[in-house]
């Protein structure tokens, strides 16, 4: 495959299925080269398949790896040039009540939705502060707001994700470097299909992404959505202590 322009290259982790493919498909028809990450080749093979030839490269990576993490960056770049945009939107969710509190389930999620992020920031950080250019999206969630029940390991994950992006968006910025946090609601994808549990205003991959992607072009500090998600959430993170949990634990199950 040619190089193209410093336009037009994406990279995208956890693009094998849900939000992150549908990430893909999305900037594949605004004519970006995407370069597509995930443990899973066959899913991305798949949607490599799908998408115009030339489009979508696969680059499979566990991001939890480190070293593997600075290697796929160093292929994307060698073999389709300088990225201009990343995503990185792997991550996992585990329910997890109190009656199974484990360290391995905050072990893993940790590893996977922050040491994930980090891991690529540590390999895209110096490309870009070098070039003084380079848009870098974060997949946190609206979880990461206050602490819900079931949520600790998942929401501890995404808080450590938004408290990051608030520390380095002013040091980045004012080397040309873009930073935007994605704070979704629930998202109608394969993860979400096994939530046993109510999801309040749940919507639909591709309006998530269609929002996500329009939003992108003016790289605010935060995306966030559903709009009615995000202000009860906000009006929870406002309320006092008392009338907060007055109302959480009314998702405990009986
Ligand atoms: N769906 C929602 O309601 C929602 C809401 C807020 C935030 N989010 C966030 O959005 C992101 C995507 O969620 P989703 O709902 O689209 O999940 P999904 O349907 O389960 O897809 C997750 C993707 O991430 C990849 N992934 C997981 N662990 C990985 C690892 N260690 N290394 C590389 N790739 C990995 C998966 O592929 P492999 O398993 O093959 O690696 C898959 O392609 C997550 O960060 C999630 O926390 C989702």
């Amino acid at each position: 495959m040619t190089k193209k322009n410093l336009e037009q290259i994406a990279w995208v982790t956890g693009a094998g299925r849900g939000i992150g493919r549908a990430l893909v498909s999305h900037l594949v028809k605004d004519g970006w080269t995407v370069a597509i990450s995930a443990r899973t080749e066959k899913e991305l093979n798949t949607l490599k398949a799908e998408c115009p030839s030339g489009s979508v490269e696969v680059y499979p990576l566990d991001v939890t790896k480190v070293d593997a993490t600075l290697e796929v960056l160093e292929k994307i770049e060698a073999n389709l040039g300088s990225l201009r945009l990343v995503i990185f939107n792997a991550g996992t969710h585990v329910s997890m009540p109190v009656s199974a509190f484990s360290s391995s389930i905050f072990r893993s999620l940790m590893e996977t939705n922050f040491m994930g992020v980090v891991n690529g920031l540590e390999a895209v950080i110096p490309l870009f502060t070098k070039r003084q250019s380079g848009h870098i999206a974060i997949m946190g969630s609206l979880a990461g707001y206050r602490g819900l029940p079931t949520a600790s390991a998942y929401g501890a994950s995404k808080a450590a994700l938004i408290n990051m992006c608030e520390a380095l968006k002013p040091e980045l910025e004012a080397v040309g470097v873009r930073l935007t946090l994605i704070n979704p609601g629930f998202v109608e994808t394969p993860l979400t299909a096994k939530n046993e549990f109510p999801m309040p205003f749940l919507i639909p991959v591709d309006e998530a992404t269609n929002f996500i992607i329009k939003r992108l072009r003016n790289s605010p500090f935060e995306i966030a959505f559903p709009r009615q998600f995000v202000w009860l959430m906000k009006l929870l993170y406002h309320l006092p202590d008392r009338l907060f949990f007055s109302i959480t634990r009314r998702f405990l199950k009986k």
